[in-house]
């Protein structure tokens, strides 16, 4: 009897496996080694010098905004003061105005607000300043919707953790694989200066290079990356992490703490320590600033999760109604065909080497219209950028309202949901798919369909995502998640965290 039921389960979970191995042409778990490359002569040094970057409250343009304002909570942003962005009608239907606490919550579909991430009072740039200030020097420019509010984005902010494996980052997937060492754009025709050689699998450090000059997000309008009176010339000259704490037990930065805040180091020797003396120079540092970050995001990995434990054998990692939940999942949730392999999506760089760069309705590989908004309140890969050039690679018409696939993991630690945020929990998620989506918009992905799944199919998949794909180190910020010291303008004050820690 007993070898019976252990052997109908051994069935069950090669089932499990077996869907796992059809869906993503044979790119099964374990969850691989970051893509991205760390070309540096000493990688560890660009790691830390990455680390200290991403945490760096002197990046703002106010002197209190670093990348991780934004991806301080599990790689995501769980404020709630000033966080609605109007979206297309540019009125707060939720809050009734800028500035004001928004209480979580999943958006009826009349509304097109956003839950957006904070970033600057709107202004001009001047200058940057001495040592002493962390500000630069700017003008007023409050402009609407915001005024004299933080500007709010117009996307919900996905988790960094994780992203290495995306091939293109950001929802519309603008943030090339190619690495151009000055914008976002590659050399897609989007980019804003001469191109020379690109750093291929590098869509991180395309991205890295975006939010630091942005007047929405980090700086006063007109901040140069480089060369006289640039962020490169305010950063290399100053202490490392000057406003901030670094716990003595930092994987990273533990070692060249000092006391009472930052680290022993100025962005100068980081980066010499890292590249190579005098390789990092103040006319090349966008390049530099793009590859470390890139180097320490992709140590972020979070592959210790119950289905990684379940995918290597250890059947009691998952529940019963975890497994049911799986089954689903990947059985008549379909959820697995676009949420694919190891990664838990098909924007990943092996599922593209595996399947090609066009989807089974045409579309870009890895991004998908799932009638989540109408399409033209946001055009996603179908957008275009600074030249005018669409982010659609292919040019289908399932481009329009596409967003890229988000993998999953640590997904009960980042609400809300969806490019907008507009749900807040991952029961209303599978109520969306369950009735095929909240748009008929006409791109929608085909497969977006009423799933017809029963009540506990429902509450089976929910208990799935909910507990089946939290890596505990993220949730308990250990070791690669440890970090620094953060004080988020209109949020709660986030103490450095350092250390392996007691995590099953
Ligand atoms: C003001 C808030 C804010 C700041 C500051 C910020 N981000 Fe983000 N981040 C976002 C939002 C919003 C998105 C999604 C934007 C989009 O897709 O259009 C995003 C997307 C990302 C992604 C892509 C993840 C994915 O799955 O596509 C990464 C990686 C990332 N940010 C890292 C960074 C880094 C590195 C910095 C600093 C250089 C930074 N962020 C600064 C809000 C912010
Ligand atoms: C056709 C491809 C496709 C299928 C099938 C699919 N997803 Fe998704 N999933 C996506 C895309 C694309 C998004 C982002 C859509 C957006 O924001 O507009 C997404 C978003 C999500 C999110 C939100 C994650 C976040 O961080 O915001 C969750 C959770 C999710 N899907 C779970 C599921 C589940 C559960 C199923 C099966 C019932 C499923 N997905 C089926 C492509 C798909």
């Amino acid at each position: 009897m007993k070898s019976r039921m252990i052997l109908i389960i051994a069935v069950a979970l090669l089932a499990v496996i077996a869907q796992y191995a059809a869906d993503d042409g044979g790119n099964g778990f374990p969850l691989g080694a970051s893509p991205s490359p760390n070309p540096a002569a000493n990688p560890a040094a660009a790691i830390r010098m990455g680390k200290a970057l991403f945490w760096d409250e002197q990046t703002g343009g106010d002197g209190r905004i670093a990348c991780a304002t934004c991806h301080f909570h599990n790689g995501a942003d769980n404020r709630t003061l000033n966080t609605i962005n109007p979206g297309a009608n540019g009125k707060f239907d939720v809050v009734g105005d800028a500035g004001q606490v928004f209480t979580p919550r999943t958006f009826s579909p009349q509304f097109d607000d956003i839950v957006g991430s904070q970033g600057i009072v709107g202004s001009l740039f001047v200058s940057v300043n001495s040592n002493a200030d962390a500000a630069d020097t700017c003008t007023p420019n409050e402009t609407a919707p915001f005024f004299h509010n933080r500007r709010v984005t117009g996307r919900n902010t996905p988790p960094m953790i994780g992203a290495t494996f995306n091939r293109q980052n950001f929802w519309d997937g603008r943030a090339n694989d190619n690495f151009n060492g000055n914008d976002p754009f590659g050399n897609t025709g989007n980019q804003l200066g001469a191109v020379g050689a690109v750093v291929p699998f590098s869509s991180l450090a395309s991205q890295a290079v975006g939010p630091p000059n942005n007047p929405t997000e980090m700086s006063c309008e007109g901040r140069p990356f480089n060369g006289p009176n640039s962020l490169a010339v305010k950063m290399l000259a100053r202490q490392a992490l000057k406003l901030q704490v670094v716990d003595p037990n930092d994987s990273v930065l533990g070692a060249y703490r000092a006391s009472p805040t930052g680290l022993t180091k100025t962005y100068a020797q980081l980066a010499a320590d890292a590249y190579g003396t005098g390789v990092v120079t103040t006319d090349n540092f966008s390049r530099f600033w793009g590859l470390a970050v890139q180097a320490y995001v992709s140590t972020l990995i979070p592959n210790q999760t119950p289905l990684d434990k379940f995918m290597a054998g250890n059947s009691s990692a998952l529940t019963n109604n975890q497994q049911r939940g799986l089954g689903v999942f990947s059985g008549k949730g379909q959820c697995s065909k676009c949420h694919a392999g190891p990664e838990l999506t098909d924007a990943s760089v092996n599922f593209a080497a595996r399947r090609g760069l066009i989807n089974e309705d045409g579309g870009d590989q890895g991004f998908h219209n799932n009638g989540v908004r109408p399409t033209a309140e946001d055009l996603g890969r179908a957008g275009k950028g600074p030249n005018g050039v669409s982010f659609s690679q292919g040019g289908s018409k399932f481009d329009r309202g596409a967003f890229k696939t988000p993998g999953l993991r640590n997904v009960n630690l980042t609400a809300p949901y969806f490019h907008n945020g507009g749900k807040a929990t991952l029961a209303a998620v599978v109520d969306l798919y369950d009735r095929g989506g909240d748009f008929a918009n006409p791109e929608k992905a085909k497969r977006i369909k009423p799933l017809g799944l029963g009540s506990s199919d429902k509450a089976n998949l929910v208990d799935f995502l909910t507990n089946g794909l939290t890596d505990c180190r993220t949730a308990n910020e250990q070791a690669p998640f440890d970090h620094p010291s953060l004080n988020p303008p209109n949020g709660a004050f986030v103490p450095a965290t350092g250390g392996t820690g007691a995590c099953q």
